[in-house]
């Protein structure tokens, strides 16, 4: 198996900086799981966990009793005993839940924000990372949308506590983290800026301060490199042009990437089943970003042998890949999900489409129809539609002047209510609660309703079909590992 991490491109040599030449793909949430991350770190590549809602993540696995006792294990390692025995103390359930108990919610994402949540912000992502990096000397990133900004601080400052390698962010123009992530790794207070609809920017903002929050004499922090996620040149160019948002390299994502997309560029052009069209335009001229001089990796279509070869031949350092990881046994996907998706890759079956209105976002969203899950417009139907995770609520300001949180995907009527148009809750899915079903943590109600999956793929599948004849009954991230670098179908 090839482990090296050296120098593989000319970007990569000219940064003089060791780097990867494959990044496993920040999927939310916890589809790249610290599993998965660890395993893609310790072949010496860039495992990457996602850093979204692993607060909610944390409180879960807690709640179903802590399998295999990983959680509590990092929580020791936590530099302030009382704040991980506080999370302890409030969530572990030794026998876990009982079948039909609910999960016990965190409280939503706010602009003010309690001690306690910040407390489990910083716990879930210390968790995920301190896991991931467990036992080796690899690489581990971890990976958040910029659309999420309230969660950020906080999470990155877990993330930094576990000793996180790189942050990565996409969804959004990530102008903030380089100095984010200078100051928190000093331990320094930060006032975050977040965008409040109704507002005029820059009028709110997140605080945390890492020594009221902890108290304690704290360790000394790595700062992380930053990776920028974007899909096109001028992005990059403009990040770059100003050093006090540069980040330290990009990913750049073409429009075929599973999870989030970029919208498309210039007049909106959708076929009959209303997909929208990608063309020429929407994927960034490669030149352009070598001539930056930052090191880049490439996403959306590379996660093959050849892929890897094409991207370096631009200059990239390498590729970003994310399906081809998902579908591999270490991720997090439900193991029959996982099952079946691998099955219908295999039998040319699974086509992934990109839908324009599920994601609350706004964001086009790629789905992998799976029967049962929220691919299907019965099982849309058939669940009350709530919002109580809220991870991609957006503030606003109330003509009270006080500001509160609002989601498309929840009931047109309190949407509206919040000053939303009702027209944007149409065919909004609650990516929230079916991510985190994906991932076996799906909320049970009261009434007996349990959440159902929406699952995310990338749309070129040549990568996934072709492992799959070599591996009929499914891969580990190490021999995706392989296969990518290598090229071997032997
Ligand atoms: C299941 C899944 C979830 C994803 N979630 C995220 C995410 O939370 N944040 C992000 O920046 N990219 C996300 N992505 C994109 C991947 O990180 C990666 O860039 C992309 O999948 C690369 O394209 P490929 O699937 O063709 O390899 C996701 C992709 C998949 C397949």
């Amino acid at each position: 198996m090839a482990t090296s991490i050296e120098p593989s491109s000319p970007a990569a040599a000219v940064a003089g900086q060791r780097l990867p030449s494959i990044i496993q793909g920040g999927m939310g949430a916890a589809v790249s799981s610290w599993r998965l991350a660890s395993q893609v770190a310790q072949a010496g590549q860039l495992g990457v966990v996602s850093g979204t809602g692993l607060d909610t993540v944390l409180a879960r696995r807690l709640q179903d009793g802590d399998q295999g006792g990983h959680m509590r294990r990092a929580l020791a390692a936590f530099p302030v005993p009382e704040v991980a025995a506080r999370a302890i103390d409030k969530f572990f359930l030794p026998e876990g839940r009982e079948a039909d108990e609910p999960y016990v919610l965190l409280p939503r994402l706010a602009v003010e924000q309690t001690r306690h949540s910040q407390e489990m912000a910083v716990l879930g992502n210390f968790v995920e990372v301190w896991l991931a990096k467990e036992g080796h000397h690899g690489t581990v990133g971890v990976n958040y949308l910029e659309k999420i900004q309230m969660a950020t601080p906080a999470a990155a400052y877990g993330a930094l506590l576990a000793g996180v390698d790189y942050v990565l962010m996409g969804a959004g123009l990530p102008r903030e983290i380089p100095h984010l992530l200078d100051q928190l790794s000093q331990h320094t207070a930060v006032k975050f800026p977040v965008d409040v609809a109704g507002a005029e920017p820059g009028s709110y903002s997140v605080s945390l301060d890492p020594h009221d929050l902890l108290g304690v004499e704290l360790p000394p922090l790595k700062r992380p490199r930053f990776l920028a996620i974007v899909s096109a040149h001028i992005l990059a160019e403009y990040l770059a042009r100003d050093e006090a948002i540069r980040p330290d390299g990009f990913v750049v994502e073409g429009p075929q990437a599973g999870g989030h997309n970029a919208p498309p560029r210039g007049k909106l052009v959708v076929d009959e089943s209303g997909e929208p069209q990608f063309g020429p335009r929407d994927y960034a001229d490669l030149a352009k970003v070598a001539a930056i001089g930052l090191p880049f990796w490439l996403a959306g279509t590379y996660g093959t042998p050849e892929g890897l070869v094409a991207a370096q031949a631009t200059g990239a350092a390498g590729v970003q890949v994310g399906t081809l990881f998902a579908l591999s046994s270490d991720a997090g996907f439900e193991p029959e999900i996982r099952k079946n998706l691998v099955s219908r890759v295999a039998d040319g079956t699974l086509e992934v489409s990109t839908n324009l209105r599920a994601s609350p976002t706004g964001f086009p969203f790629k789905v992998a129809p799976l029967d049962g899950s929220m691919s299907d417009p019965a099982e849309v139907e058939a669940r009350p539609r709530l919002c109580d995770l809220g991870f991609l609520a957006v503030p606003f300001v109330h003509s009270n002047g006080t500001v509160g949180h609002r989601c498309p995907s929840e009931p047109q009527t309190p949407f509206a209510r919040k000053g939303g148009k009702a027209d944007d809750t149409e065919g909004r899915l609650c990516l929230c609660n079916s991510l985190m079903a994906n991932v076996g943590l799906g909320q049970t109600r009261s009434t007996g309703y349990v959440e159902k999956p929406l699952i995310t793929l990338g749309a070129d599948l040549d990568g996934p079909k072709r492992l799959a004849a070599l591996h009929p009954d499914g891969w580990t991230a190490r021999e995706a590992l392989d296969w990518l670098l290598t090229g071997s179908e032997a």
